[in-house]
């Protein structure tokens, strides 16, 4: 994207941490900006931050649950009404979701699918056809996180899941959506400053936690410290440069890149030496000569 005033985008968790660094960075490119939250208290400091950089013209915030599919598909109506046609979608709420993998409940992988997968989807699903019906281009950026690129460990089990989808979700979407002007772009952090620790007030009643998970929860140990964690503004100035140089992967980190390395290496290092040179002739056009990652 070359041209950011009077665009409109659509950031979901937006009102707090690495969703409203986001939002804050597109408003004062020019953008009008819709923040989709579930939290109230989130929404009122996000407007407050909005007023006290007199952006507060350029922000309309709707309250709104992202697993609950007919109140997401109001609230993208409502952008439209009140900013005009969606051009960037931001499928960013997410919820830390953790605990010991002993005792791990259903509610817990339905809870923490439900947002930080379904979440995206239902973002995909409600924007995509409004996005190629009004053929103004635009782009879409999900959240996912740097778990799901390295190993970790049982105790991220249902997170690591949900984002590693997130990244092969928006690795389809590479040669699909630029048929309509649409770019994509993954977004993978690593440990930001922000209030993903607060899962319980995020999770409703109905996803109540099992046992493990809720003792773990209640006892907050989904506070993670972490050295070198980054603040979301500078989150969102790495964002806002992949947009406008229409980059797919935005890392935040490259502490990680050995981790990486290792895993792709091993991943390559087990495919068979042998290649059906008639399989090999219809996956690629022309054929591989060898395996890069064997060296
Ligand atoms: P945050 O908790 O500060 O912000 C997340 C926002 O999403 C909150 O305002 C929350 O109210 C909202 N939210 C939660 N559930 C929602 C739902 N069902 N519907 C609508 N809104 C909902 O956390 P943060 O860190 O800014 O998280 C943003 C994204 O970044 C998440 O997808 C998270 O998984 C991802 N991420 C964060 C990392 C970190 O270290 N903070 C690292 C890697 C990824």
């Amino acid at each position: 994207m070359k041209r950011f005033d009077n665009r409109v985008a659509f950031v979901t968790g937006g009102a707090s941490g690495i969703g409203l660094g986001m939002a804050i960075a597109f408003a004062d490119a020019g953008m009008r900006v819709v923040i989709a939250d579930l939290r109230q208290d989130h929404i009122d400091t996000a407007s407050a931050a909005f007023a006290r950089r007199g952006r507060s013209d350029r922000l309309h915030a709707i309250r709104v649950d992202v697993t609950d599919r007919d109140a997401l598909a109001a609230a993208a109506d409502e952008a439209e009404r009140v900013f005009g046609p969606v051009h960037v979608l931001v499928n960013n709420a997410g919820v830390g979701i953790q605990g010991p993998f002993e005792g791990i409940s259903y509610h817990d992988w339905d809870f923490g699918l439900a947002v930080n997968l379904g979440g995206v989807i239902n973002g995909l699903q409600t924007f995509l056809p409004r996005m190629r019906a009004h053929g103004e281009g635009g782009h879409v950026i999900n959240t996912a996180s740097l778990a799901a690129l390295v190993p970790m460990p049982a105790q991220f089990a249902i997170y690591a899941t949900a984002k590693a989808a997130v990244v092969a979700l928006s690795e389809t979407l590479r040669e699909e959506l630029p048929k309509h002007g649409i770019g994509v772009s993954v977004l993978c952090p690593g440990p930001v400053s922000t209030n993903i620790h607060e899962l319980v007030k995020n999770r409703p009643p109905h996803h109540r936690a099992g046992e493990a998970y809720g003792e773990f929860e209640r006892a907050g140990g989904n506070r993670l410290e972490f050295p070198g964690q980054l603040e979301p503004e500078a989150v969102a100035a790495m964002v806002l440069e992949a947009l406008r140089d229409e980059r797919f992967w935005v890392i935040t980190h490259g502490e990680w890149r050995d981790m990486a390395i290792a895993r792709h290496r091993e991943v390559v290092r087990s495919m068979p030496d042998h290649m059906d040179p008639e399989l090999m002739e219809m996956i690629h056009p022309a054929p591989s000569t060898g395996n890069p990652g064997k060296d």
